[in-house]
């Protein structure tokens, strides 16, 4: 059978880092409060000339390199964003333009934090269906640019950055020690629309809006949204917590992400976390935390890898992979 297997990652940030206490002269917060409640230490804020475009051309090009193809190889891109440059068109058009592709299609996925793994899902289907043999999976945001900066319950929690994966057709034998994606689970509810939006849109307010958050109902929800489809990934493939090398959640919060280990027996050891270093950057998270360790040796060749994102919607959902 058709497997989708990664070949290449690559992962940019912006240049300016934003520590805790730089924030404590922005809204009344602390770097204590920040770290005790969420993990984080610091995130990456775009500065005039970075975008959406600009980060996500960057990881692209540095997946290629890494996968040691050019964009002549490429057939689609998908880049999975909240943030676009523009309403239209879409910036995976603008990026494939930037990459000089002038051939094959791309479009964006709008599913907030579980777009890059909603792409990932997006990308094994047109492979497997063979209408693409290799895929640029992208996720790039800048969601400071939808932050309220007066609002210290959202402001402090989000960053920017893009990372992006490419992934080739493969054989593989319908067995789980293929490399490739084994399976994936994805849902979504939007009667849960108000606990995470954003305030404005082309066909509502005409403006772009602002991000509004109930962290603690969305917080509520999460743990038992993320066990739920990692147990359905478990039951379809008969895998289990102990064939996990590296779990690779959403990084939204060191809390969340610790209960849903805790719950799914996953060993903290396996857990790769980067929400201290970026922040929560949607749809670009799990592919930074993918990359960084991909970079520092963690993850190899032949390595089971889970991935999990919950967000707003609610959408939610698990890819199972060897690397
Ligand atoms: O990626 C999409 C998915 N998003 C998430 O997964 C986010 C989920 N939610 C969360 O991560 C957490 O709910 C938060 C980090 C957003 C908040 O943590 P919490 O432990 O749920 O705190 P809370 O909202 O219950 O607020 C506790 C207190 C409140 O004060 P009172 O009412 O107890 O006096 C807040 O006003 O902390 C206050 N507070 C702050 N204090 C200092 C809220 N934000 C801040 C802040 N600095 N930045």
């Amino acid at each position: 059978m058709i497997r989708s297997v990664v070949k290449g990652i690559g992962a940019v940030t912006p240049e300016r880092v934003v520590k805790n206490a730089e924030l404590e002269g922005v809204v009344e917060t602390t770097d204590e409060w920040i770290v005790q409640r969420t993990g984080i230490r610091q995130r990456y804020i775009a500065g005039e000339h970075e975008t959406t475009v600009s980060l996500g051309t960057k990881a692209a090009q540095a997946a290629l390199e890494n996968a040691g193809l050019t964009i002549d190889d490429i057939d689609l891109i998908i880049l999975a964003t909240s943030t676009p440059n523009h309403t239209f068109p879409a910036s995976a058009v603008e990026i494939q333009h930037a990459l000089g592709m002038k051939h094959g299609f791309a479009f964006d996925m709008q599913a907030v934090c579980s777009g890059f793994v909603y792409a990932v899902t997006t990308a094994d289907m047109y492979i497997k269906s063979g209408m693409a043999k290799r895929v640029i999976v992208i996720g790039a945001e800048t969601f400071s640019r939808l932050l309220d900066w007066k609002d210290r319950t959202t402001c402090v929690l989000f960053g920017d950055g893009a990372g992006a994966i490419i992934m080739e057709a493969a054989e593989g034998n319908g067995l789980t020690s293929d490399r490739g994606v084994l399976t994936a689970n994805l849902r979504s509810d939007g009667s849960h629309q108000e606990k995470l939006y954003v305030d404005g849109g082309p066909s509502t307010t005409g403006t772009v809006g602002h991000l509004r958050m109930e962290g603690r109902e969305v917080f509520k929800h999460a743990v038992g949204m993320i066990t739920d489809v990692i147990e359905a990934s478990f039951a379809t493939t008969g895998l289990s917590a102990d064939d996990i090398d590296w779990f690779v959640p959403h990084q939204a919060n060191k809390r969340i992400i610790d209960a849903s280990a805790k719950k799914l027996n996953i060993a903290e050891h396996k857990v790769v976390i980067t929400v201290d270093q970026h922040g929560n950057t949607s749809a670009a998270s799990v592919p930074l935390a993918l990359a960084t360790a991909v970079k520092d040796g963690r993850i190899k060749q032949g390595d089971l890898i889970l991935l999990e994102a919950m967000g707003g919607g609610f959408t939610w959902g698990a890819v199972l992979l060897r690397w």
